[in-house]
């Protein structure tokens, strides 16, 4: 392990932006993190960055600090009845660790299929899609604490799990390296098929009773349909988070536009479907010089080719303020802007 100099971060990153780490040090095993802490590196480079697969961050310049790039991997599983422990190193692939489980009849990923990243990222923003959310399933995770160059474990309830949040993208941000996710899933798991589009489709494939494999399977072909594939044109999944509205600016909102794709949270608030919001405002599919938005999603911004995070910044902040004139509502990133620009 050593720290190498001016890493270009263009295969680091699934939008594919040009971008330069000063520093960059590649994490194989825990122990190069306490020899970095050993070396003074984190009192060095204080607002260090962890990098994981790179699917949900835009890289809008070069990193003067130091990137560091997690490549802790293994999966292992502990049985317990029908219980299944699973702890997988932070630097597997995310989708890989979905297969592995898939493959063994563990239940509980599922749904999570084919979401691009490394599990290391996976509890920082709490990834979702079709009815499961990674705090379902997350039992605990090992962490490396900087501060003290220890290492600590952390319970579902030390993480306060939100809709795409959690504290290690505030309190700890910057404190805690994740090292390994433990999760608790089951031999005898029901398989979530709540969310309509995975209903539709297996009716449509005519499965009645699907297995976990089923809905793996579902959950990829609507994923492959809606979304561009990363690795052949760049882009970072859904650019902004769904945004949640009180229950009267909804039904102001809904007096105008009767057609709106909402969802209730809670008894107070509604979440609002923002690639609605850019679609209505005349923007899914549509090119600006290098950047875009996808034709089946709106809510995901693409590189066309070349784009530089600068570009694809300017063109998400174009939607943000046109979103706000048409709805009265701001939208939030809910990918990382790295490095961090004064006005974002
Ligand atoms: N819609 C439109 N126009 C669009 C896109 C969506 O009208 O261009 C409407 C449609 O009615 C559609 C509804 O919005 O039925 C919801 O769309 P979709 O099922 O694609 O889900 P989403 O709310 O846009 C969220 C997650 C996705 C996740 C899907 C499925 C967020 C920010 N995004 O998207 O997660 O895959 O649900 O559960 O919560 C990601 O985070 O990167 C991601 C892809």
């Amino acid at each position: 392990m050593y720290i190498k100099k001016d890493v270009s971060l263009k295969t680091y990153n699934t939008f594919g932006v040009d971008a330069k780490a000063n520093y960059f040090v590649e994490i194989a095993e825990e122990d190069d993190l306490e020899k970095l802490h050993e070396e003074g590196a984190f009192e060095r480079f204080k607002d260090f960055f962890i990098l994981g697969g790179g699917s949900n961050t835009l890289f809008v310049a070069d990193v003067e600090s130091l990137v560091v790039h997690m490549g802790i991997r293994y999966v292992k599983y502990d049985e317990l009845g029908n219980d299944v422990y699973i702890k997988a190193g932070a630097g597997v692939i995310w989708n890989d660790l979905v297969n592995y489980c898939v493959d063994r009849g563990f239940g509980g990923v599922e749904n999570l299929s084919l979401i691009p990243g490394s599990v290391g990222a996976a509890p920082v923003q709490n990834i979702g899609a079709y009815g499961v959310e990674l705090q379902d399933v997350f039992y605990s995770c090992r962490a490396f604490d900087v501060s003290s160059g220890t290492f600590v474990t952390l319970n579902r309830n030390d993480c306060s799990f939100a809709y795409r949040d959690s504290v290690f993208k505030h309190q700890y941000r910057g404190r805690y390296i994740i090292t390994e996710v433990n999760l608790l899933l089951s031999k005898e798991s029901k398989p979530n098929i709540t969310y309509g589009a995975i209903s539709a489709e297996l009716h449509r494939r005519n499965i009645q009773e699907p297995t976990i494999r089923d809905v793996s399977q579902v959950v990829s072909a609507i994923r492959v349909h809606k979304l561009p594939d990363p690795t052949m044109i760049g882009n970072s999944g859904s650019f902004f988070k769904n945004p949640i509205v009180s229950k009267g600016m909804y039904e102001k909102l809904l007096s105008n536009f009767v057609d709106i794709v909402s969802y209730p949270v809670g008894d107070t608030h509604v979440k609002i479907a923002a690639g609605w919001l850019i679609e209505k405002c005349g923007w899914k599919g549509i090119k600006k010089g290098p950047v875009g938005t996808w034709k089946n999603q709106a809510l995901v911004l693409v590189n066309l080719g070349n784009a530089t995070g600068i570009d694809v910044y300017g063109f998400s902040e174009e939607i943000i303020d046109m979103v706000d004139s048409k709805f009265g509502i701001r939208l939030e990133r809910e990918v990382n802007i790295v490095p961090l620009l004064a006005k974002y």
